[in-house]
């Protein structure tokens, strides 16, 4: 049936293939390097564990996500999506999914008589968020989307009324709300450890290598956006956000698109912008494809500053808080826990009822800067903003 189905699925490995609708569409793709399947497949914990389809095997899915589920308390992998049928196979074997419970995108819909899938795990290119967020609702679904929620204001708010009408949950994949240091953080902000805040600094940049947009979704204006900030820089715009504990009312930014270069025909390389909050505090976000690698956020007050590098990271990261002459570093836990508590936070909601502290309406929140930021770069002029982040007209 479903596994029989997904065998018959044409694969596209590389390239853009353009869906009836004349914007890009979901295809398979080769296993990604460095992926390590399990040799026995995990187990739920729990009778009232719930059970996610991951959409899409790529590289965060496999080498990230997939492992983490091991450590999640209530939240097992019960079946998966891919367009590349040998891949599923090799992956759903591994993990122990039924064959009935592997699908292509061709027969994605028949997940709605699945049972064992309580919530479906968006974790394709972002382009294709809304699309199948949208899908999964109609399924009867519970989702999961991975950051940035979609690459356009409307498309976030017809999630958002998708999950409405369905009576689901949505849940944004912003893991660094999970992450001990940036939980850390965000207390030490409340508790002013640095005066008043004044200034907030977020730089996420690494050099991409050489690749068009055929063969790189992130470099391609449909799938991946207008550039490296729906990416990348969207961390330190999330950490302006949670550190100031502010919503911006104005941007101020510039974008820089080299011409000749293959990686930018159709995105900008860098995108730097100014955010000004109601308290005075402003925030200087900086992100690049084409800078040697940087991830640091640093928030400067009156009496110290917190700083962070690497900040965001899967693992690794660092946070000193300096007050004069003193520098205090802080090691709050092991960072890669982020990834199964933020699976047990939405099968809380889910089985529980409780809020999410990521919703559907932080994710437009910032899709929603994000437009302003890249409007501000093309007219060259400071935007004002409203409280909900929309542009004054
Ligand atoms: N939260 C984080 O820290 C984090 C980190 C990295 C990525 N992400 C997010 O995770 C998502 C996937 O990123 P990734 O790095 O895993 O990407 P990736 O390695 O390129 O994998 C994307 C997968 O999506 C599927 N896909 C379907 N249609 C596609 C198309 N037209 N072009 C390309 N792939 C297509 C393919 O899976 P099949 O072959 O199985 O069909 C492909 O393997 C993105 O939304 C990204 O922003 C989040």
């Amino acid at each position: 049936m479903a596994a029989g189905s997904a065998a018959a699925a044409s694969v596209m490995l590389a390239g853009r293939a353009l869906g009836q609708s004349g914007g890009v569409r979901a295809e398979g793709h080769p296993m990604p390097g460095g992926v390590e399947l399990p040799d026995t497949p995990p187990r739920p914990k729990r009778a009232d564990s719930v059970g996610y389809a991951i959409v899409g095997l790529g590289g965060y899915a496999l080498n990230q996500m997939m492992p983490r589920f091991e450590r999640a308390e209530r939240a097992h992998i019960a079946a998966l999506v891919s367009g590349n049928p040998d891949k599923l196979n090799k992956v759903g074997d591994a993990y122990g999914v039924p064959a009935g419970s592997r699908y292509s995108y061709d027969n994605f819909a028949e997940i709605a008589s699945n049972e064992s899938v309580d919530a479906v795990y968006i974790v394709l290119p972002s382009g294709l968020h809304a699309e199948w967020t949208e899908k999964a609702f109609a399924a009867g679904k519970h989702v999961l989307c991975e950051k940035p929620m979609a690459l356009s204001s409307a498309e976030c708010e017809r999630m958002i009324a998708a999950a409405q009408r369905a009576n689901r949950r949505l849940m944004i994949a912003y893991r660094c709300h999970f992450e001990p240091y940036n939980m850390q953080a965000m207390e030490l902000m409340d508790q002013d450890a640095v005066g008043t805040l004044r200034m907030i600094r977020g730089e996420q940049s690494y050099r991409m290598g050489p690749t068009p947009p055929a063969e790189n979704w992130r470099v391609n204006r449909a799938l991946g956006g207008r550039g490296p900030l729906e990416d990348y820089g969207i961390y330190g715009l999330q950490a302006a956000l949670y550190l100031s504990g502010e919503m911006p009312e104005s941007v101020a930014a510039a974008s820089y698109q080299p011409a000749g270069d293959p990686r930018f025909a159709e995105i900008a390389a860098h995108v730097a912008s100014q955010l000004r909050f109601p308290s005075g505090a402003v925030a200087q976000l900086a992100t690049s494809y084409d800078s040697a690698g940087i991830n640091e956020v640093d928030a400067r007050g009156t009496t110290g500053a917190l700083l962070m590098q690497p900040a965001t990271g899967y693992s690794g990261n660092n946070m000193v808080l300096e007050m004069g002459r003193e520098s205090r570093e802080f090691t709050p836990g092991d960072s890669t826990v982020q990834f199964a508590r933020q699976l047990d936070h939405l099968a809380d909601a889910i089985r529980d009822g409780s809020d999410i502290r990521t919703p559907g309406e932080m994710g437009l929140r910032d899709v929603r800067l994000m437009e302003a930021i890249y409007a501000a770069a093309e007219s060259r002029r400071t935007i004002m903003l409203n409280p909900d982040g929309t542009m004054r007209s």
